[in-house]
């Protein structure tokens, strides 16, 4: 049985402290959906304690019962443990506003791409003239929904080499009632696309290098290798990408494509791509952006 706290009563916000204080004296890895032990130990008290987040700090106060330290306890334990990202444990994540159904088929969505999306893209793209986004590896589908709701005239093609990410992707579609709009299909790259075009085309591609796999933290051998290694220097997806992604966008389109901190590595493969690194108020970065006329003149 999990222990608990030695107090004999608790309030959410002490509860958010203590577990926080745990994460912390436990090393575990902060990058799936949060970046440090207060806003991790929130969603696992919140979760645990069936609280919505929309009351914010205004539950802090609240004294949590038996069954709810009870709980928060044992995922607390599980966290800690097993390493595995909290998510994974939660079976949901938050992305652009949205809340996600996740599982170790997916990666725990996280990309700066949301922060792209909430801004309609702008001021690159004339959000009312947008008709057609496609999403290359869309693993849960986070980013294509995030489209899907911040442009609402649009459809969204979700492309995944993955079956096993599809069916998470199209039970988030379902969740978020969006399957008029946003149509899942498994393609390798660009395979099945045919001859549509697109205003968007973006995408978080698998982009880590071998030796940086080696590294990784415990928490990211939970997901899905597909998602995160792309060849020894990170690049194959990337690479694919800008060879073909002029085929597929309308004049005027835009290329948007999170490499991360493979940035370096593209930058000395592309010097002479005209690289747009869109600043991402909300943290991290390594999003490049491209216009379709960019791509042609250097393909
Ligand atoms: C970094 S994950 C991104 C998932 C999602 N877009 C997100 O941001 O959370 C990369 C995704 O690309 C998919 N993928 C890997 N290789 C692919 C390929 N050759 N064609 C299409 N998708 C691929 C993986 O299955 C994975 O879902």
């Amino acid at each position: 049985m999990p222990r608990l706290s030695h107090k004999d009563s608790e309030s959410v916000g002490a509860a958010i402290e203590r577990c926080a204080a745990a994460l912390r004296r436990a090393r575990v890895h902060f990058g799936h959906g949060t970046d440090n032990a207060r806003d991790e130990a929130a969603e696992l008290v919140f979760f645990s304690a069936r609280i919505d987040h929309r009351e914010g700090a205004g539950a802090y106060g609240r004294v949590l019962t038996q069954a709810q330290r009870r709980r928060i306890a044992e995922l607390l334990r599980q966290r800690t443990r097993s390493r595995i990202p909290l998510p994974y444990l939660t079976r949901r994540a938050f992305f652009a506003g949205l809340e996600l159904y996740v599982d170790e088929r997916v990666l725990v969505p996280r990309s700066p791409i949301a922060e792209l999306a909430l801004n309609r893209f702008e001021p690159w793209v004339e959000p009312a003239h947008v008709r057609r986004i496609l999403d290359v590896g869309t693993g849960s589908g986070a980013i294509a929904l995030a489209c899907a709701k911040a442009l609402p005239r649009a459809r969204v093609d979700a492309l995944d080499v993955s079956p096993a990410a599809l069916a998470v992707c199209r039970r988030n579609v379902r969740k978020l009632r969006l399957t008029s709009r946003v149509e899942p299909l498994r393609s390798d790259h660009f395979a099945a696309v045919g001859r549509r075009r697109y205003d968007i085309i973006v995408s978080n591609p698998p982009y880590v290098g071998a030796r940086e796999m080696r590294g990784l933290p415990p928490e990211y051998s939970h997901e899905p290798a597909l998602g995160l290694a792309s060849g020894v220097d990170g690049l194959n997806s990337v690479r694919t990408i800008l060879a073909s992604a002029a085929r597929y966008l309308r004049p005027g389109g835009l290329l948007v494509v999170e490499v991360g901190n493979s940035e370096g590595a593209v930058l000395r493969a592309y010097p002479r791509l005209p690289f747009i690194w869109p600043e991402i108020a909300m943290g991290g970065g390594g999003v490049f952006l491209l216009r379709a006329e960019d791509l042609e003149e250097s393909g």
